[in-house]
């Protein structure tokens, strides 16, 4: 059974219409599925359109599903987690406390610490949010959000303060993720060879609307990055049988 029914989304904060009629097609347990699109096209509103089934968020929301929309998701937002006093582990036990979790304290040990080390976080435990760099603040936002179990994770730019070996990792993460959890994940991506990459299915917004909707060679096409991006780029198929972009330059050089 699909973790998400296509569902057609529209919103639009007063009188300003930012999705109009955006299909996100049906998702299935284990995919991962990149939404890619300029600054402004829409990828966070629909993010947390489809996150919180069109209630809270911003802005006012229209959706309509031919399925379900999984019941247990979570909502990574773009930005990184606050640098508080707070120690990275102190804060994956309040949120499992005040999610009700009737876990005893040595259980509670058990399930932060297997979430830290499959991250290859485990030495910032016990160092205080503050201390820690925007990229290691990202990975505590992300191992709060999969601590929850969630059925669809929504992820707003998951990777933007990581360097390439841990935007990588944390890829890899989400893949385990959803093949061991039965779950699937929608995440907003900037990097296109990373989207190509680490995504099963991606959806391209310009301007509030899908341009191109499938697998990655059919939306990342010269002809759709210039159009929704105004970059000239060569793309073609790496020997690994993976697509490769190589962008040229803007339309204007
Ligand atoms: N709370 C809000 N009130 C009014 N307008 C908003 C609000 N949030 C977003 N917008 C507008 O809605 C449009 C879509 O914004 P959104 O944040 O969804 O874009 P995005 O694709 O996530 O961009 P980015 O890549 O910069 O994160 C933009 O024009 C933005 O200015
Ligand atoms: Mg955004």
């Amino acid at each position: 059974m699909s973790v998400l029914g296509a569902t057609t989304v529209s919103a639009s904060y007063g009188s300003q219409k930012v999705l109009d009629g955006v299909v996100v097609s049906d998702i299935q347990p284990g995919e991962i599925v990149g939404v890619l699109g300029p600054n402004g096209s829409g990828k966070s509103t629909l993010l947390r359109a489809l996150a919180f089934k069109g209630k809270g968020g911003g802005g006012k929301v229209k959706l309509e599903s031919d399925g379900p929309i999984a019941e247990r998701s979570v909502y990574m937002p773009q930005s990184l987690p606050s640098p508080s006093p707070l120690r990275a582990y102190e804060l994956l036990a309040s949120q499992a406390r005040a999610l009700g979790d009737n876990l005893s304290a040595a259980s509670l040990h058990i399930q932060i610490s297997d979430v830290l080390r499959g991250l290859g976080i485990s030495e910032l435990a016990m160092r205080p949010m503050s201390e820690l760099s925007g990229g290691q603040r990202q990975l505590i936002g992300y191992a709060l959000a999969i601590s929850r179990t969630p059925d669809l994770l929504f992820l707003d730019e998951p990777t933007s303060a990581l360097d390439i070996r841990w935007q990588l990792r944390l890829f890899e993460n989400i893949r385990r993720y959803v093949s061991d959890n039965r779950a699937a994940c929608l995440a907003a991506v900037h990097d296109i060879g990373l989207a190509a990459r680490a995504c099963d299915k991606l959806l391209l917004l310009s301007n509030g609307a899908a341009v191109a909707t499938g697998r990655p060679e059919d939306v990342l096409t010269e002809d759709n990055l210039a159009v929704v991006y105004g970059v000239r780029a060569h793309t073609y198929q790496r020997s690994d049988g993976a697509l490769g972009i190589e962008i040229l330059g803007s339309e204007n050089e």
